[in-house]
């Protein structure tokens, strides 16, 4: 029995959810693709289309907009636990502890159902921002139950009412990250799930997936990288010698895709939109150059933009902080992981693979004293 190294290849579930063909540079949820959904559909459409499999009609839409805005709102026990993590705590070490706590406190448990999935993706964001305002020596704000999804976020950060150029950069940013078949977090929250745990245990997991920079660490990553290059002129030797040295270029590359992801596509749009001419200039030059190298370097891996490297602009323009980047993809895929998790339970299976043994066998007990 031999390994497949990163599951390369291997097909783990049967999805209808969403589908990424990686050689053509295609996502689909549920048969749409993903570039007409991100300039139509809202991120709440997008939940129910991941959750039901349809678009809601008008009556479907308005019933889980009022559901979500009425279950923003956190438990004593979660803004105690905010209140209590250390100074040293990130937003990504946050989120994954507090919905824990928000899972236990509700509570979230039994066989997870449609209501809580629409409940968990609901109190995302009050996570994060209660989480930045209070590291910010700032009072949590309560949600505000006139606003959208997106909107609501970004007025629980930052206490006002966003403009609407924003809100519709961050709600086509949620519509874009929502799911993405089997990554890594999904998968987490999928094989969680096997085990007939709870949903909150099923999104805590994924979160710790999600967290690690071959994943959702990379958008913040890519902005210190841009820092770090500065201006036009130091594009060359700067990705020369992180190539040179061994180190991954941050936003490129995928398991998958074998061409540019198409979120990256319509983030580069809209981040060309959303930054001064400068910060496109400079970033448009190093994925271009950033290409070139990898691809010359790499003819057999075919190496393109992902979706961080945009991301990371787009998120940038809103006026987001770096490091709140990770958890704002959280605040998007938990309606992606939840809707995976409830598929999963249908006609659920362990997931249970092997291992290829490779340590020795046949050694004799010694007793410590003799050791
Ligand atoms: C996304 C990613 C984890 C995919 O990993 P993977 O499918 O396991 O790809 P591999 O790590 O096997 O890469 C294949 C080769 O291309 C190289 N490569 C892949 N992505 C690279 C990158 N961004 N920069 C430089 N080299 C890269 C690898 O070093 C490897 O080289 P090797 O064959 O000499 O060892 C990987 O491309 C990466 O680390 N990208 C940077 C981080 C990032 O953008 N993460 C966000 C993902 S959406």
């Amino acid at each position: 029995m031999t390994s497949a190294k990163g599951l390369e290849g291997v097909v783990v579930a049967s999805t209808a959810i969403s589908h990424v063909f990686g050689e053509e540079g295609r996502l689909v949820y549920r048969g749409y693709a993903i570039s007409e959904l991100a300039s139509k559909a809202s991120y709440e459409e997008v939940c129910y289309l991941l959750w039901h499999g349809h678009l809601p009609n008008r009556a479907e839409l308005d019933g889980l907009n009022a559901t979500m805005r009425v279950r923003r709102e956190l438990p004593e026990a979660a803004l105690a636990t905010l209140r209590a993590l250390p100074k040293s705590a990130g937003p990504m070490d946050a989120l994954r502890s507090v919905a824990s706590v928000v899972g236990a406190a509700l509570p979230i448990d039994g066989k997870p159902t449609y209501d809580q999935a629409v409940q968990i993706t609901a109190i995302f964001p009050t996570i994060v921002a209660a989480f930045n305002r209070l590291r910010n020596g700032k009072e949590p704000l309560a949600p505000d139950a006139t606003l959208g999804h997106a909107a609501n976020y970004l007025y629980m950060l930052t206490g006002e009412r966003p403009p609407e150029n924003h809100v519709k950069s961050l709600d086509t940013y949620l519509v874009l990250l929502a799911d993405h078949s089997m990554n890594a977090s999904t998968f987490t929250a999928r094989v969680i799930a096997s085990t007939e745990s709870d949903l909150a245990s099923c999104v805590v997991g994924a979160v710790g997936a999600l967290k690690g920079p071959l994943h959702g660490g990379a958008p913040e990553l890519v902005m210190d990288m841009l820092d770090e290059i500065k201006s036009a002129d130091n594009i060359h030797p700067w990705v020369d010698d992180a190539l040179n040295s061994g180190k991954k270029l941050m936003g490129f590359g995928h398991r998958v895709y074998r061409t540019t992801d198409p979120r990256a596509e319509i983030l580069r749009e809209m981040a060309r939109q959303a930054s001064s001419a400068e910060f496109f200039a400079l970033a448009r030059g190093t994925e271009q150059y950033a290409i070139q190298e990898l691809n010359r370097r790499k003819p057999e891996r075919r190496l393109y933009t992902n979706v961080e490297f945009y991301s990371a602009a787009v998120l940038n323009s809103v006026g987001l902080p770096r490091d709140l980047f990770p958890s704002t993809f959280a605040v998007s895929r938990v309606a992606g992981w939840t809707a995976h998790v409830l598929e999963q339970l249908v006609g659920n299976r362990l997931i249970r693979p092997q291992s290829e043994y490779t340590g020795p066998e046949g050694l004799k007990f010694v007793p410590v004293e003799q050791r």
